[in-house]
């Protein structure tokens, strides 16, 4: 279900006023009260902690000198309980104590008011907060279903994937067995009917197989280990050797890192990017260069070619699933690779982009955090 979008028509609010200093809290109150909203009284930062645990608050006035716990002590204990609902926070300060305003937002809040206040300003705070406090919950319930409907797609894609094996596993092998029993006696037509049928299902398997490491690249291995990337890119240009070779091809690497991550995730990610620069390939030989720069939070890693090149208009969606741009028939894919390179180096904490290589060509830039500060090194 589709959380409705932040509403602009209900102004009101439910307002937590902690306040012990009993005339400001009274002009507060009656203010506020007169303007529909429901307001909450407590006096001291014990009780509005309570009252914050039990109800959604939108937005919390809180005097600065309190019992128990004081204005400031309650601005740190909402920022770091995460499991609050995190409502917009204005503290009154005293005029003669300007250390405060700083001392305050800093500890959290959003806005303050000096004292004594006018409650007109109050008001127009109060309105500016409830807006910001409605837009940020309506883009935080956005992005918890969009969570949802990605691991709602994946789990999906993940089912009906590893499904869809059996039966093509079925069509496959009769494929090769009618051939092999009846190939060459049903006429030119038939041989190449089958032959179409075969290359069908040999083109599904890839996609099935991608689609189901696709869907998997969040729940493969939770801890991030160090990544020598020189070694990776080895062991994908052994694999490549017969297409390198075939390909004329020169491929380059400069010096490479050690980064946190999962070795198997980021070896697919260079084994489909140096794929793709031998693959998508012009009239001349290919000419590929891996290479690396590195700060101490990020390494950028690019894979530069002399192939055919992504139009500046396609840059952005050739990340995209099953998206396949410029000459589709002339090269064979099925447009998940990038999508799955995107998925694993976003787990990283890191992301992946292309450029034209000013050489003609494309750049591929992957960036990845250098320290163990990506989500997989909990
Ligand atoms: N180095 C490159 N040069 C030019 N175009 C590229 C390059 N890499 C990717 N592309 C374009 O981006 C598209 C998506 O790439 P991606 O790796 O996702 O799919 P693919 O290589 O076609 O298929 P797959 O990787 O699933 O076998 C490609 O079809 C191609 O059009
Ligand atoms: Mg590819």
């Amino acid at each position: 279900m589709t959380p409705p979008l932040p509403g602009t028509d209900d102004r009101r609010g439910l307002i937590l006023l902690a306040d012990d200093s009993g005339l400001a809290a009274l002009i507060a109150r009656t203010a506020l009260e007169a303007e529909g909203h429901t307001v909450l009284e407590v006096a001291d930062g014990v009780e509005a902690l309570a009252v914050l645990r039990a109800r959604r608050v939108d937005l919390v006035v809180t005097d600065w000198l309190m019992p128990n716990l004081d204005g400031l002590g309650l601005m740190r204990a909402i920022r770091s309980s995460p499991e609050l609902e995190q409502p917009y926070v204005i503290f009154l300060t005293s005029m003669d104590r300007r250390a405060q305003i700083v001392e305050g937002l800093d500890a959290g809040a959003d806005d303050y008011l000096p004292k004594p206040f006018d409650p007109e300003e109050l008001l127009a705070r109060v309105r500016a907060g409830l807006r910001v406090v409605r837009l940020q919950r309506g883009l935080e319930a956005h992005a918890a279903e969009l969570e949802r409907s990605n691991a709602a797609f994946a789990q999906f894609a993940s089912v009906a994937s590893h499904d869809l094996n059996e039966p093509l596993r079925t069509i496959t092998s009769y494929l090769a067995l009618l051939r092999e029993r009846v190939g060459g006696r049903l006429g030119p037509d038939a041989d190449e009917f089958l032959g179409f049928a075969v290359d069908g299902a040999t083109r599904m398997r890839r996609l099935i197989d991608d689609l189901l490491v696709w869907s998997r690249v969040d729940g493969e291995s939770h801890s991030a280990t160090p990544v020598d990337l020189s070694a990776e890119v080895a062991t994908v240009l052994d694999d490549l050797s017969c297409r390198i070779a075939a390909e004329h091809a020169v491929v380059e690497v400069g010096s490479l890192p050690v980064v946190p991550g999962d070795a198997s995730q980021l070896r697919r990610v260079l084994a489909n990017v140096i794929g793709n620069a031998l693959k998508f390939r012009g009239a001349a030989d290919p000419h590929v260069r891996v290479a690396a720069t590195a700060t101490p939070d990020t390494v950028r890693l690019t894979v530069t070619d002399n192939g055919v090149g992504v139009d500046p208009d396609d840059a952005a969606r050739i990340f995209d699933m099953f998206t396949r741009v410029g000459h589709r028939d002339a090269y064979e894919g099925t447009g998940l690779g990038l999508a799955i390179c995107r998925r694993i180096v976003e787990r990283h904490g890191g992301g992946i982009t292309v450029t034209a290589n000013p050489g003609g060509g494309a750049a591929f830039v992957i960036t990845l955090p250098a320290v163990a500060a990506s989500p997989l090194a909990a």
